[in-house]
């Protein structure tokens, strides 16, 4: 089976995909304990496996201890440069793309992997993942900066996209319109007026600045502050737990590009 895709840049960082993992674990958790085979694909972990190491050992203590996590890269040389991380049957690495290389996973995280494509191939390479996904499989994808500050993501299941979280670390956050430059590939060039996402970062950054009297409370009460105010105008779907996280949940619908 030949892979999908190309081989990109493998720029990655320890923790750099800390936020993104704990709201799987959080988000995803029970569609994983429900998973006949505890399967998940992180598809494209780049130069070196340690994201791929981290997410098995937060799903191994957060979801279930049998998870079996698959790092899958396009890039033979970062397949076999990975081998020594391995620890089987819980971490194993291969070499595959899009086609998931014959898997069947209950969970595939594909993070940094799209913005290297053409915003033009985002639906089909979707489409080309969710198809593989075990019955009640979901696909998350997304991007951040290189230190896992500020990040977004779209969850996916076999009927599509279905919410976009956007999250930020807040003890450094200046605003939330630095959330634009790491947008998911299917939304980064849509910030633009007419577009959905661009009326959402805009009332974000309106309902910021209006709360800006919380800063002296602290970045996380500002944000509690932000999002109840946003509230009166988006439908916000973020958990309660995960709001104090800096993290922003809204249905894919109402931000989708048009
Ligand atoms: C920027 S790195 C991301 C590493 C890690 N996921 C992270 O976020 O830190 C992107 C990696 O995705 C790989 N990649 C690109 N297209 C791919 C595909 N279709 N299937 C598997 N890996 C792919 C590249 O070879 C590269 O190593």
């Amino acid at each position: 089976m030949k892979p999908l895709g190309v081989v990109t840049r493998g720029t990655t960082n320890p923790n750099r995909l800390r936020r993104v993992d704990n709201w799987i674990v959080e988000t995803c958790g029970d569609a994983l304990r429900a998973a006949a085979d505890p399967l998940v694909v992180d598809l494209g972990y780049g130069a070196t496996p340690i994201t791929a190491v981290e997410l098995r050992a937060r799903l191994a203590a957060g979801v279930r201890a049998d998870v079996r996590v698959v790092g899958l890269e396009i890039d033979p040389v970062r397949v076999a440069a990975a081998q020594p991380a391995a620890d089987p049957p819980g971490l194993t690495f291969a070499r595959g793309g899009f086609e998931l290389a014959g898997l069947r996973p209950a969970l595939v995280r594909a993070f940094n992997v799209l913005r290297q494509y053409d915003e033009g191939e985002v639906a089909a390479v979707w489409r080309t993942v969710t198809e593989r996904l075990a019955p009640g499989g979901l696909l998350v994808e997304g991007t951040c900066d290189e230190l896992g500050r500020l990040g977004s993501w779209v969850l996916l299941d076999a009927a599509g996209p279905q919410t976009l979280t956007l999250a930020a670390k807040l003890t450094t956050l200046e605003s939330p319109a630095q959330l634009a430059e790491r947008l998911p590939k299917a939304l980064i060039h849509r910030n633009v007026p007419g577009e959905p996402i661009h009326d959402l970062l805009r009332a974000l950054e309106s309902a910021w600045q209006s709360a800006a009297g919380y800063a002296p409370f602290g970045p996380r009460q500002r944000w509690l502050e932000t999002v109840k105010s946003l509230k009166q105008d988006w439908p916000v779907l973020t958990r309660p737990r995960r709001l104090r996280h800096g993290e922003l949940t809204v249905p894919w619908p109402t931000i989708a590009p048009t």
